[in-house]
């Protein structure tokens, strides 16, 4: 199967993070869910979505990558004007890099995510649901075969990924 290198960028990782104000509320015999946080927790949402979906999760960790290492991993927009600061903005805070793997996952998850422009991403996509300005649009994922695999080379060691079948494949799959 297909592997794609998906990432919770430092925003989505401090969304979740805080607001942390959902909560019940007692009164007497009753109890009442009080103020709705405007997101749930970015990185169980994130993961939850890949994972309802049928994809299956190889590798994780959380690193602060450092300045340098996000200008390699941004390395095709180096001569876009936002490159510094999106360099920058990568290596301020954890960020959760994953290995996701499945059938057309590189291209499906592309489409889980949303547009690059959260703007302009649809409603029930991630970005589109979760985020608002395309500087901070919480979630990254590559854009080809060819990415999908130099991403996954430079965020993670061979070793740190795994290979297993789930129980569930032969139904999402119908193979036997
Ligand atoms: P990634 O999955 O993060 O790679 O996003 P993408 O593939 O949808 O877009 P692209 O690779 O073209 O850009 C990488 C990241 O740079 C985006 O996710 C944005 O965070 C940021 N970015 C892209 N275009 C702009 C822009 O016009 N202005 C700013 N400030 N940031 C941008
Ligand atoms: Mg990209």
């Amino acid at each position: 199967f297909e592997r794609t290198f998906i990432a919770v960028k430092p925003d989505g990782v401090q969304r979740g993070l805080s607001h942390r104000n959902c909560g019940v509320m007692r009164c007497g015999n009753h109890s009442t869910t009080i103020l709705q946080p405007p997101m749930r927790d970015a990185i169980s949402e994130i993961i939850s979505r890949f994972e309802r979906k049928g994809y299956k999760l190889v590798g994780i960790k959380v690193v602060v990558p450092t300045k340098e290492f996000a200008g390699k991993h941004y390395h095709a927009l180096k001569d876009k004007p936002f490159f510094n600061g999106l360099s920058e903005f990568l290596s301020s805070g954890p960020v959760v890099a994953m290995v996701w793997e499945g059938e057309g996952v590189i291209t499906y998850g592309r489409k889980l995510i949303g547009a690059t422009d959260p703007q302009k991403s649809e409603p029930g996509t991630i970005r589109g649901d979760l985020a608002v300005v395309v500087g901070r649009n919480i979630i990254h994922g590559s854009d080809g075969p060819e990415t999908a695999k130099d991403e996954i080379n430079l965020w993670f060691k061979p070793e740190e990924l795994v290979s297993f079948t789930s129980n569930a494949e032969k139904w999402i799959y119908g193979v036997n």
